[in-house]
């Protein structure tokens, strides 16, 4: 079992009393908290300490806390004796909605991040929303960018649902939770399951993801959380659709009320500065000075443009 010291602190016990109580042998790793501990040197205590257990290929790593232990316990299991199974019981908002379902795994190395990894589809998800109890609100902000992200995707319903359960989401009201947690996900594993390895339609999950990661990396991945910068690119991508004449101004000011009152960043011309710019398409997404860009329209309605990198960073001015 793979937590981190930030999971370890409330649920530890919990997750002891469970193991012991099952009878089955479980060895605990807990690694540090946080975007920097996901590298290799990780992924190698993980790996020893499966190997000093001698475990076999009947045994299982189960990555219990948010993307960065989903990320690297599904990375661990993947290469383990070529490939053991995973089961991802993520307690972050973000995880639920997003890293626990896809089979992406992996690891940041200095050129970028989640550059090294694998496909590497859990056994299941089990999505315990208890665990949430205890997660900074800031943390569940950031979820809930990304809820967003998929109810654009998904469309119309589920914006509108978003729109009104925004103050109950905000307090962890549970029935709220639960179905912004269904509509992400479902949408997540329906379009997963019709392109699993991203040659296609399982680009649009990378809505705002763009502009966003340009932002992340210009600021050195500190002081913002993913889900900020995926909102800020969300804005910035629907300014795109409008210069592109894909999308109506009454989209970009009903993505931003939305997200305004979730309490996400929206005042993109704050973060859009040569500096930012000159990291769109410094991740993976890049090919040959053409990115894949999400252009959003109305709910519902997204389209995956090959765009010049120079023309998106011209259009976002
Ligand atoms: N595999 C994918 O498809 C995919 C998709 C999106 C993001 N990601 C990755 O996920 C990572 C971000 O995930 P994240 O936002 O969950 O961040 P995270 O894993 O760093 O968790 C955020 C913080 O919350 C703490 N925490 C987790 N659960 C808690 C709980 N229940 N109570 C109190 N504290 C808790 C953690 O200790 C950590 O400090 C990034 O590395 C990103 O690349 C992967
Ligand atoms: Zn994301």
């Amino acid at each position: 079992m793979v937590t981190d010291t930030g999971v370890e602190r409330p649920w530890g016990q919990q997750m002891r009393d469970i193991a012991a109580r099952d009878g089955r042998r479980v060895v605990f790793v807990t690694i540090p908290a946080g975007e920097a501990a996901k590298q290799l040197s990780t992924v190698d205590t993980i790996w020893n300490a499966a190997l000093d257990a001698e475990i076999d290929r009947s045994s299982m790593v189960i990555a219990v806390g948010g993307g960065v232990v989903g990320d690297l316990g599904g990375f661990a299991a993947a290469t383990l004796l070529r490939g053991i199974p995973v089961a991802n019981i993520p307690t972050t908002l973000l995880g639920m909605v997003d890293s626990a379902i896809g089979g992406k795994t992996g690891f940041d190395t200095r050129h970028g991040k989640n550059l090294i990894g694998a496909f590497h589809q859990p056994r299941f998800v089990l999505s315990d929303i208890d665990t949430l109890g205890t997660l900074p609100l800031a943390e569940r902000r950031a979820g809930l960018a990304e809820v967003v992200k998929s109810a654009w995707l998904d469309g119309e319903a589920a914006v509108q649902q978003l729109e009104r359960d925004t103050g109950k989401l905000l307090e962890g009201d549970a029935d709220a939770t639960v179905e912004a947690i269904r509509m992400a996900a479902g949408l997540k594993a329906r379009i997963v399951t019709a392109d699993e390895h991203e040659s296609g339609t399982r680009m649009l999950l990378n809505l705002g993801h763009t502009v966003g990661h340009a932002i992340e990396a210009s600021m050195g991945y500190q002081d913002i959380r993913h889900g900020e910068a995926v909102s800020l690119g969300m804005v910035t991508a629907h300014r795109l659709a409008a210069r592109l004449g894909r999308a109506g101004d009454r989209d970009a000011e009903r993505l931003q009320k939305l997200l305004r009152a979730l309490g996400l960043p929206v005042n993109v011309d704050d973060y859009l500065s040569d500096r930012s710019l000159a990291f769109i398409g410094s991740d993976k997404k890049r090919r040959s000075g053409r990115i894949n860009f999400v252009v959003p329209g109305e709910p519902g309605k997204a389209d995956i443009v090959p765009l010049d990198l120079s023309e998106v960073v011209r259009l976002v001015r």
